[in-house]
């Protein structure tokens, strides 16, 4: 397997994917909305081509030549990025399909809209024909950089829920090991990092780190931040306290010891991850 088209390459989730599998030897293809977005964070060793993931002409171009597509779009586009993906594998060169899910989404949870279109998401890849290897990730540590808020820290809900945080390079490394594995073939594997931490938790961690004048943690009620994102008309932030809903109610889910045994385990820690990055931005 030689080349890899990432959609999503510009996201949270992909863009260490995509470095990873360039540095492992594979020539790596993004589709990207905007190519220029995309070429100010990756050089020409990345080959980048236009093209939106709901658009199955543009996802067919891209696949022209591709040996594995790994699919991490997030939003309204991420199940109909899958439905293409799938109904172009059967006349592609593919041989593998990777998917960023997640490790909550199972029947029982189903009733939220992003669990409805990841498993829709997963039906449709399972059933195309080609191989695959479906993630379904916890959280990631680099997710707490986000809710430190710049030294105010907020979070939206009770968030007393543990997850198992691994960081950002293992998931790619997990990714790019999947690629170069038969035993990773039509598997689908849950990503937990190696310590389970209350979420308010690691993020009070985090912020004694990168933010030590930051009093304490605050707790925005899920009804008030959903009133607040209605009243600003703010999509992001109503997303965001369904999404801080959700987790409150069903917190982390799934057995994470096949992935461990087949891509090897999460290794790096919340104290390592944070450790890397304090020597990473001095
Ligand atoms: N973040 C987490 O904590 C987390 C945890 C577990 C699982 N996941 C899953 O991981 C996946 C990626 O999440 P993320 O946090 O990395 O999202 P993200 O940062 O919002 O990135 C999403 C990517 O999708 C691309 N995209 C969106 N719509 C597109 C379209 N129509 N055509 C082409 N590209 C499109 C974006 O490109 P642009 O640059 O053009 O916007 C961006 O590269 C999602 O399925 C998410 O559910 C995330």
């Amino acid at each position: 397997m030689k080349t890899i088209l990432v959609l999503g390459a510009t996201g949270f989730l992909g863009e260490p994917v995509a470095r990873k599998l360039k540095a492992d030897g594979f020539d790596v293809r993004i589709m990207a909305r905007s190519i220029d977005k995309a070429r100010e964070k990756f050089d020409d060793e990345f080959e980048i081509v236009s093209g939106d993931a709901t658009n199955p002409t543009d996802i067919k171009a891209a696949l022209e030549g591709c040996d594995g597509v790994h699919l991490t779009v997030s939003g309204d586009a991420e199940l109909p990025a899958a439905l293409n993906v799938a109904a172009a594998a059967p006349d592609s060169r593919l041989e593998r399909i990777t998917y960023i899910s997640g490790c909550t989404a199972v029947e029982k949870n189903r009733w939220f809209p992003l669990i409805d279109d990841k498993l829709n998401a997963e039906a449709a890849i399972k059933s195309c024909g080609v191989d695959y290897t479906i993630f379904a990730p916890s959280w990631p540590m680099e997710m707490l950089i986000r809710y430190a808020m710049n030294g105010k820290p907020t979070l939206m809900g009770k968030q007393t829920n543990a997850f198992h945080f691994f960081a950002l390079a293992d998931l790619a490394r997990m990714v790019s090991t999947a690629y170069q594995s038969d035993a990773a073939i039509n598997k689908r594997f849950v990503v937990h990092g190696p310590e389970a931490i209350p979420f308010t938790a690691a993020l009070v961690r985090y912020c004694a780190v990168f933010h030590p004048d930051a009093k304490k943690v605050s707790k925005l009620p899920v009804g008030l931040a959903k009133l607040m994102a209605r009243l600003m008309k703010n999509d992001l932030m109503l997303f965001g306290a369904e999404l801080s809903g959700y987790f409150d109610r069903v917190g982390e889910l799934g057995d994470p010891t096949e992935a461990d045994q087949v891509l090897g385990a999460p290794t790096i820690t919340l104290d390592q991850w944070m450790e890397q990055r304090k020597q990473s931005l001095s």
